[in-house]
């Protein structure tokens, strides 16, 4: 493997255990730099990156906290501002600008956890700032009220304690296709299913179902765990803020 391959297939998630270890501002400026060399479309870049350094603010934010949380926000704001400076007429509302600066977003977030990783740093990426009321996260980062949303946030920094193991990942049948499209067959479903079940894979997000008396991982995985907390009456927050800003 070559150093980069070594880099991206040694990443995993430090879930919380970050030490007070700081990272070096030079380091971060390496990686905020390569990270916003990521694909984007027609060069709008549409995010923002909030750099957090406040320990305390990463846990409103999260309920993590490590050296540093990069949130990364879909953003379209100065892009908008840019063009009625200019006297542009320019929108940025609807589902489309929401999936497009999506993905510019996400890949700069990808981007920034390899690069994090090449220079000996760990990482988190958490959806914690999309748990209990998102407005807090708005109100905490002064965010803007329109054509903007914090889609993830990334923690940075050292682990105190090394993980016992890299988790494994799915690759084959259901995850790749090659040329067209491949519904998996019932013997392909079993097959993953004791994929699953398999310790020495590490497909696992714990061990619980084994102590709670479940067949399979996934008996558990689909029976207490996707089903936690209940699905929401009417519309999410999430939904509704979109709806608010501009991307429904
Ligand atoms: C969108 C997203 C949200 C996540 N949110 C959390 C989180 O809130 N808490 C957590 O402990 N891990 C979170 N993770 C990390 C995953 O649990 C982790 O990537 C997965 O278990 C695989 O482990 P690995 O990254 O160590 O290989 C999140 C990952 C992603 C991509």
């Amino acid at each position: 493997m070559n150093e980069t391959l070594k880099t991206i297939h040694s990443l995993r998630s430090i879930h919380g255990n970050f030490s007070s270890q700081e990272i070096k501002d030079d380091d971060l400026k390496v990686i905020l730099d390569a990270c916003v060399r990521s694909a984007n479309a027609s060069f709008r870049q549409s995010y923002s990156i909030i750099a957090v350094r406040d320990r305390e603010l990463m846990k409103k934010l999260s309920g993590f906290a490590g050296s540093r949380t990069l949130v990364f926000c879909v953003d379209f704001n100065r892009i908008i501002d840019i063009a009625s400076h200019m006297n542009h007429p320019f929108t940025a509302d609807g589902v489309i600008q929401f999936v497009t600066g999506s993905t510019d977003t996400i890949l700069a977030a990808q981007t920034a956890a390899i690069a994090a990783k090449s220079l000996g740093i760990d990482s988190l990426f958490t959806n914690g700032i999309h748990r209990g009321n998102m407005n807090r996260v708005f109100e905490l980062l002064d965010l803007p009220d329109e054509h903007c949303f914090p889609l993830i946030a990334l923690v940075l920094g050292y682990p105190d304690k090394e993980p016992d193991h890299l988790k494994g990942r799915l690759n084959g049948p259901g995850v790749i296709h090659y040329d067209k499209y491949h519904k998996l067959t019932a013997d392909e479903l079993d097959e993953l299913t004791g994929r699953y079940d398999d310790p020495d894979n590490h497909l696992w997000l714990n061990d619980i179902w084994m102590k709670e008396g479940f067949e399979h991982y996934l008996d558990w995985f689909f029976k207490k765990w996707s089903t936690r907390g209940g699905k929401p009456e009417g519309k999410s927050q999430m939904a509704e803020i979109l709806e608010k800003i501009g991307f429904m």
